[in-house]
């Protein structure tokens, strides 16, 4: 049986400033609609949960009333950026704010086997960074891999691990820094995924570098302006849709939704402040 996964991202939900909680609203009816096996949210669950316990809380029972199952990754957004990278005044993670999103949306990072398949999602804000549970879930990646036993690898966390080649050496706040990279790598040891897919970027592209096929999903919410960011594939809302074949084929799509508007952050100074 072909397993489906809707992979939703980058919702940045909050009850205090509720920009985005009809565009989620309105993807949670086309979900509803599609049923697919599982819903994977790849971060930034919450607008400010970093900061904010109640954004976290929020954005809980509002994933909680799509009546679906659902897998949560932690963003940036959810609880602190990596620390290996620039902060833009941004939060870092820290013990603190992992165990709050921890306590709202369970582990943060997790396997399962389907057909052909096992999948694996990591936070990829921990990787490089000086909690103890780094190591842990260093540990874990490893061990994921070891017992693969022919499976495919499906790897799900919230940033591109890179932009076009994985020896990049720039430090970035949109990529897997090098240093959280070569931890990643190393982890991996000889077992490439066949897919690794991510959000936070805001928008929809696949690529692929030595075999391996990179989905970045869009967001639900909104796009950031071209003189914010490059285009580097569509700048859109929606989500993202992968086939987990038990031949060991997959494939993946951008889902549009109809009547989602595709909301520009530059319209919401009151979410993160001026652009
Ligand atoms: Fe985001
Ligand atoms: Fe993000």
């Amino acid at each position: 049986m072909t397993f489906r996964i809707a992979q939703i991202s980058d919702t940045h939900l909050s009850n205090e400033k509720p920009f985005f909680v009809d565009s989620f609203r309105r993807v949670g009816q086309a979900l509803r609609a599609d049923r697919p096996e599982l819903v994977l949210h790849s971060g930034d669950i919450s607008l400010d949960g970093s900061s904010k316990e109640r954004d976290l809380a929020a954005a809980r029972v509002l994933h909680d009333g799509l009546g679906l199952p659902v897998r949560f990754l932690p963003g940036n957004h959810d609880l602190g950026d990596s620390q290996d990278g620039p902060t833009h005044g941004e939060n870092s993670i820290d013990a603190t704010r992992r165990a709050r999103y921890v306590a709202h949306f369970g582990a943060d990072w997790w396997t399962f086997d389907v057909p052909g398949w096992r999948v694996l999602g990591i936070n990829a804000q921990l990787l490089a960074s000086d909690l103890a549970a780094a190591g842990e879930q260093t540990t874990a990646i490893a061990a994921a891999v070891a017992g693969i036993d022919g499976r495919r690898l499906a790897l799900f966390l919230h940033r591109p691990m890179f932009d076009r080649d994985i020896a990049e050496t720039a430090v970035t706040g949109r990529f897997v820094n090098p240093e959280s990279r070569r931890i990643l790598l190393a982890a991996l040891g000889v077992v490439a995924p066949a897919l690794v897919a991510c959000g936070h970027v805001h928008q929809f592209r696949e690529s692929w570098f030595e075999g391996v096929h990179h989905v970045w999903a869009p967001s639900t919410a909104y796009v950031i302006p071209d003189r914010r960011q490059p285009r580097y594939g569509i700048k859109d809302v929606g989500y993202a849709e992968h086939r987990l074949e038990p031949d060991g084929r997959h494939e993946s799509r951008f889902v549009r939704v109809p009547g989602l508007p595709r909301l520009d952050i530059a319209d919401f100074p009151e979410a993160y402040g001026p652009l």
